[in-house]
């Protein structure tokens, strides 16, 4: 299994490329299976993510072709899938493939849109808490689905189609709001969906369920109206920047000091990171460009931050600013509130010498002057990448192992680094 090696101490200086987000590309996938017409997809990131769940949409008959490099395309550019689901040939989704990935329960949603029945292994336990799915099915319930469990499969059927509904999160998920856009979009009448998660990935799903027919106002917002039609076509869209690989290489930058200009990143994506990362004592700009992180000899400031559904500060970047705080002058806190166990970077965090208590929701870190570089492990994507951040700055040789969790959602993150200065490497056995 592939390793990354890291000798600490570099600066970062130059140009990073941001990908396609993995968290959109993921649900534009899946909306494929709305129509019987070709989804073309720009800006997708060559992920382990994205290359599982086009195993698991090939299982329910869907045809995707990857085009090839053009003349002129950038080295990191995205690939362009072209997704195609005339004959769902399948409507089950098999234990086998989803528990692999979470995500991939939400096939639920256009199956039971486009075929009125769907039978998908729930997801299996995850490495950040418990993470269920009863507002994902509570969602299609109100749309007229009858749902069932059976040997750990949800068992979908909607007779004569879904009908509109009013689906009310009782807490913001996004997942659930996916699911619900998605369904909304072929049932008979109109959908009201309240307390919807306000994600930008959430907006460009919509935004491309509108560039295949669908009637959706107010994505974006906590309350969206869909007026469900009896048949979407296809349609061309493009992946939105991945604004938490462009918070992950900012925080870097924070944490190495140097001079990255993050191409392609769009600040209003994640202004509450950057906010953040000013406070913490990073110069950022923003340009035409992307946006541009520095910092140049003043010291890291401690950060009080407690994580929120958008346009607060994103779990997804949790671990990475934890890692930072590890290096601040001063005592710092971070309170995860979206999930409840996603802490598991802290003990390995403690083998370069962090300090951190935990208390509850709230981890407090005692920042300390020098970090010293160790073999760790991480057992999901964003603690994984944070080991990776610590190790940028830490003295000496840090090792990396299980990288394939990084696989799952850094596009060539190690190409990335070394391009701007880091001392890294993949090693594989
Ligand atoms: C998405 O997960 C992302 N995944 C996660 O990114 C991200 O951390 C999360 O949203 C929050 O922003 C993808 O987009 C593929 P939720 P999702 O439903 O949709 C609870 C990464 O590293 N809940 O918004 O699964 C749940 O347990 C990943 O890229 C229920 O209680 O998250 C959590 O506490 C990790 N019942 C909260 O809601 C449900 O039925 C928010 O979860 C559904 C969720």
């Amino acid at each position: 299994m592939d390793r990354i090696r890291i000798i600490g101490g570099n600066p970062l200086n130059g140009t990073i490329p941001i990908s396609g987000a993995k968290n959109a590309a993921l649900p534009l996938m899946i909306a494929g299976l709305l129509t019987p017409e070709t989804l073309i997809l720009d800006n997708v990131p060559r992920l382990a993510d994205v290359a599982q769940l086009q195993r698991i949409l090939g299982n329910h008959g869907v045809d995707i072709t990857a085009v090839g490099k053009r003349v002129g395309d950038g080295k990191y550019q995205g690939q362009t899938l072209q997704i195609s689901a005339a004959d769902i040939i399948d409507t089950t989704a098999p234990y086998e493939l989803v528990s692999r990935m979470r995500a991939s329960f939400w096939v639920i949603a256009p199956l039971l849109a486009r075929m009125h029945a769907a039978k998908v292994s729930l997801p299996g336990g995850c490495a950040i808490g418990t993470r269920p799915v009863d507002l994902l099915i509570m969602a299609l319930e109100k749309l007229g689905a009858e749902i069932a469990i059976d040997g750990g499969y949800v068992v979908a059927k909607a007779h004569g189609g879904l009908r509109g509904g009013h689906i009310d999160f009782p807490k913001v998920t996004v997942g659930g709001t996916h699911v619900a856009l998605m369904a909304a979009t072929l049932a008979k009448g109109t959908t009201l969906i309240t307390n919807a998660a306000c994600e930008p990935e959430v907006s460009d799903l919509a935004e491309c369920l509108i560039k295949m027919g669908a009637r959706i106002t107010g994505a974006g917002t906590a309350r969206i109206e869909v007026e469900g039609i009896d048949r979407l076509h296809g349609a061309r869209h493009t992946v939105l920047p991945d604004r938490i690989e462009a918070g992950t290489y900012a925080i870097a930058t924070a944490m190495t000091g140097g001079d990255v200009q993050l191409e392609g990143a769009r600040a209003e994506l994640l202004q509450s990171a950057l906010d953040v990362l000013k406070e913490a004592g990073a110069e950022i700009s923003v340009n035409a460009d992307g946006i541009r992180v520095r910092r140049n000899g003043n010291g890291i400031r401690p950060v009080q931050v407690a994580t929120a559904p958008f346009p607060g500060f994103p779990t997804d970047l949790q671990a990475q600013l934890m890692a930072l705080m590890v290096r601040a002058q001063g005592s710092s806190a971070i309170t995860e509130t979206i999930f409840e166990n996603r802490f598991m970077h802290v003990q390995e965090l403690a083998r370069f010498g962090a300090r951190i208590s935990l208390d509850g929701e709230t981890a407090r870190i005692e920042g300390i002057s020098t970090l010293r570089g160790a073999p760790v492990m991480a057992t999901d994507l964003r603690a994984s990448v944070s080991l990776v951040i610590a190790g940028l700055a830490a003295e000496g040789e840090t090792m990396v192992n299980r990288v394939y969790h990084l696989d799952r959602g850094f596009e060539r993150l190690e190409e990335k680094l070394k391009a701007c200065g880091a001392a890294i490497e993949r090693i594989s056995d």
